[in-house]
Order: structure tokens, then C-alpha cells, then sequence
């Protein structure tokens, strides 16, 4: 019989629904693969960089690769070197900063908010045009929140009312540099901004209220732009020197942390669990679950904490354990973004409610976020309060139902997050549709599995 990722690799063009059984003590280690937003732009800079960029452990997820496409199609060589230990090795030979060549075809960027915002960014200040589209879910995303800040470099496009995709984008010709103020807290606009500053003469700066993810920042300087940051009273003033010589790097992705909160949920929850998952990115800037869970009283630890590839990793230790529910500080909410529909299925299985504030751009991610962690919730017998920015799901202790049926609005993170829920459900717990999973995390089934999780794909 196929295991569930060999059937991935099939097209599948109708939904795949999936059942995950309330299972025995989780046990063993996982091997989670390479963090979304590092491998994005990773392929991103070594595209803008003039000779080989060399990258090990890239997430091959459906996202990433849909990135590494349009790499191509602006005239990069992107290329798989092989296989290694930690995942996929990539050679990219890029065309440099300002050196884009028009793309002959429309950009299909698929599921992927990152892919497309990053690379629209990129192109804003190159004498260019391009058509951009995506999947039902990304083509009622908004991107007016990139339209603006690159119309202000002297970037046009024209697409569908109210900045939906598809739409066309025509870079500057003549780019002027910017200063921009973030209206919302979002590391994809940030990172647009930086990208399109660099094929802009003199200095953009971008300025945030609330600390985002710095990847963007991070990789920058080790390509060799220069960045600097300053922490003003409004906020954190992020200042790029425009048209650098980007030089190639060696880049190592570290592991995706928001990847592996879905284990490291599972073994929270099911009963005698223990397991161990090595070499986790913790920055910061997307550690904020990881505070979160710490606070709920979460049996976690950070085992030989160390740097690599320029971000901190450690390995995780996690063993099940009563949790009890917390206020998360909505302060808190960028640097665990992704974690909110995880968090919510764990937070039905502790004590007492788990209030979570300041979410609104939940509303704006692959699915309306918050309305779909409500309805699947409810339809598995836990209760949940709805406002429009915010969320609390009244706990149930260890004993939630399960039973339900869960509409997961192509959005991968839904699906894994209501898997893991019904592992330690009474009852099943169904999902209409397994495959975006592959969008971000290919191999999830596999790895699950090899934990002792039971789920089941339909079969066909
Ligand atoms: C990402 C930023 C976040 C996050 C997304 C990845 C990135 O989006 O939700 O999964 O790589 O910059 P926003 O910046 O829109 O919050």
C-alpha cells in the first residue's frame, strides 16, 4: 500500500479528506523539515545575487518550490544540487540586483502569501512587467497592503477591485527610494518594502510598531547590504542602503518552528507521550508559542540551545502534561502568527479559558482563520467565543469530543492543527481535504506516523 506522501505525489485534483484516531502514547524523534519564510528568501537573495548561492535543508514544500519557479522565470538558474542530511541542497545562480529579466509567462505562486507578496516587492523597482496569480485561496487575499507601499517607489499594476490577484505589476523605471510606516504588523510587507528599496538609489526605510520576523533583515546583511536598526520611540526603524552588490552565500534554513508546533501539540495532548525534535529555528521573532505554551504550564525543554546558520536553534523536549489556559499578550501575537490555530485545539484540552487578543489579521491568512478554528472547534463540542479580533475557547480539560467534520478552506495549517486535535479526541476527527498540507509541510503524514500517531487518508 502507498504511504500517504507517496500518494502527494500524485496530482490530486480532488479534495483528499483525512481521519486522525485518538492514538497510543506518542514516542521517538521528528525530523521536521526547513523553515518556510528562511526558504523563500533564500532563493529569493541567491536569485539577486550575481554567482552560486548554495542552500541546504530548503523546505521542497509546494510553496517554496512554487518561489523557486518564479526564481526562473526572472532569469535565475535554480537548480536541486542533491540530496544531504537535513533536506534539500540548491544551487541558485542569480542575475543580481537590478538584473531581472521580464518573466514570458503569468507567475503562479499557488497557496503561498509569502511567494508572491516577497517576489512582487522584489520586482517593484525593476523596468518590468508582470501578471501574478494563485490558488481560490490566495485570489481573495489581499494585496493592496504591497500595491500601496511599492506605488510609492513608482511601481503600477492593474488587477481585479480591491487589489485582489490576478494583476498585473509594472516596476519603476526610474525607482525612488522610501520611508514607510507599517499600518499593519505583517513581515510580508516589511520584507516587500526592503526588496524593493534595493534597486532603489539611496536609503528606504521601513519603520514597525510591533517587532515582526527578521529573516528578511537577517539575510540581507549576510549577502552583504547594508541594514541597520534603530529602536525609535514609535517603533523599530529599519534603514537599507539601496542597489547593493549582493554577494552569493552558503545558507543553511534551520528547522521550521511553525512546523513543528503541530508534533510538539500532538504530544502535549496525547496521554504518555514523549518525544524529542532536534535542531528548531527559535528566533526570537517567531518563538512566541513556545512562551505561550511555557506559560500554560507545557513540560518543554530547550535542549543544547546554539547559533546556526545566523539564527538560534535548540531541540525540543516535550512530554504530555496537564495544561491550563492563559490571557496570550496580543503583543505577543506577531512572533507566533502562524501558531494560533494549533494553539486554539490545545487550548480545548486545558483548564480554563484561553483568551487570544489582537488576531484580526487571522482574518487575512489562507482562510479566514479565526472563523475556521470556531466553526471546526464547535463542531468537535468545544465552545468558543468569536469577536472580531479576538477568540477564547473555553477548555475542557482532557476531555474533548471529537466527532466532527472539519472544512479546512485550503489552508494547510487548519488541516494539521485539527489532526492533531483529534488524536486525542474522544471520537475521530475528519478533514475534508489533506492536500495543502503539502504546501508548507510535505511528509507530515509520514512523520506523524513514525511518532505513533494513527490517521488515515480515504482511500481512493
Ligand atoms: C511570513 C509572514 C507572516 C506569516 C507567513 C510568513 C513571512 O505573514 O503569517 O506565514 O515569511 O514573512 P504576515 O507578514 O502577513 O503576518
Amino acid at each position: 500500500m502507498p504511504s500517504p506522501d507517496s500518494q502527494d505525489e500524485q496530482v490530486e485534483t480532488v479534495p483528499v479528506p483525512a481521519t486522525a484516531r485518538r492514538s497510543p502514547a506518542l514516542s521517538g524523534s521528528a525530523a521536521i523539515p526547513g523553515d518556510k519564510s528562511v526558504s523563500h528568501r533564500a532563493l529569493i537573495f541567491g536569485a539577486l545575487s550575481v554567482g552560486e548561492t548554495r542552500v541546504t535543508g530548503l523546505l521542497e514544500g509546494e510553496d517554496v518550490l512554487g518561489t523557486a519557479a518564479a526564481m526562473r522565470a526572472f532569469g535565475a538558474d535554480v537548480e536541486r544540487a542533491g540530496d544531504n542530511n537535513d533536506g534539500g541542497a540548491w544551487s541558485i545562480h542569480g542575475v543580481g540586483v537590478g538584473g531581472l529579466l521580464e518573466p514570458e509567462d503569468v507567475i503562479d505562486c499557488g497557496n503561498a502569501g509569502t511567494g508572491v507578496r516577497l517576489i512582487m516587492g522584489m520586482m517593484a523597482t525593476c523596468p518590468i512587467s508582470a501578471t501574478f496569480t494563485g490558488d481560490a485561496s490566495l485570489r481573495r487575499r489581499p494585496m493592496g497592503r504591497i500595491l500601496e507601499p511599492i506605488s510609492l517607489f513608482g511601481a503600477r499594476s492593474v488587477g481585479r477591485a480591491g487589489g485582489l490577484l490576478p494583476l498585473t505589476l509594472t516596476g519603476a523605471h526610474d525607482p525612488v527610494p522610501v520611508e514607510y510606516r507599517l499600518p499593519v504588523p505583517s513581515a510580508q510587507v516589511k520584507s516587500a518594502v526592503l526588496l524593493a528599496g534595493l534597486n532603489a538609489p539611496g536609503e528606504t526605510v521601513v519603520i514597525e510598531a510591533e517587532a515582526t520576523r527578521d529573516h528578511t533583515e537577517r539575510m540581507l546583511r549576510a549577502f552583504g547590504a547594508e541594514v541597520s536598526v534603530e529602536e525609535l520611540p514609535e517603533g523599530r526603524a529599519i534603514r537599507l542602503v539601496g542597489q547593493p552588490d549582493l554577494a552569493p552565500q552558503s545558507v543553511i534554513v534551520p528547522r521550521d518552528p511553525s512546523s513543528a508546533a503541530f508534533p510538539v501539540a500532538a504530544a502535549l495532548i496525547v496521554e504518555g507521550s514523549e518525544i524529542c525534535i532536534p535542531n528548531i529555528c527559535l528566533n526570537p521573532t517567531r518563538a512566541g508559542f513556545y512562551e505561550t505554551l511555557a506559560e500554560m504550564g507545557a513540560d518543554i525543554e530547550r535542549e543544547n540551545p546554539r547559533e546556526e546558520g545566523g539564527e538560534p536553534v535548540a531541540d525540543l523536549r516535550v512530554r504530555h502534561g496537564a495544561l491550563k489556559g492563559i490571557e496570550v499578550p496580543p503583543d505577543r501575537a506577531p512572533s507566533m502568527i502562524d501558531e494560533y490555530p494549533i494553539l486554539a485545539c490545545l487550548a480545548a484540552f486545558a483548564e480554563g479559558d484561553t483568551v487570544m487578543r489582537g488576531i484580526g489579521e487571522l482574518r487575512v491568512k489562507e482562510s479566514d482563520r479565526i472563523a475556521a478554528m470556531v466553526a471546526g472547534l464547535r463542531a468537535n463540542g468545544v465552545d468558543v467565543t468569536e469577536e472580531e479580533d479576538a477568540m477564547t475557547v473555553h477548555g475542557r480539560g482532557g476531555n474533548v469530543r471529537g466527532a466532527g467534520t472539519v472544512a479546512t478552506h485550503l489552508d494547510h495549517r487548519i488541516a494539521m492543527s485539527f489532526l492533531c486535535l483529534g488524536l486525542a479526541a474522544q471520537n475521530p476527527v475528519t478533514i475534508d481535504d489533506a492536500r495543502p498540507i503539502a504546501t508548507s509541510f510535505p511528509g507530515f503524514m509520514d512523520l506523524m506516523a513514525g511518532l505513533g500517531a494513527v490517521i488515515t487518508r480515504a482511500s481512493r
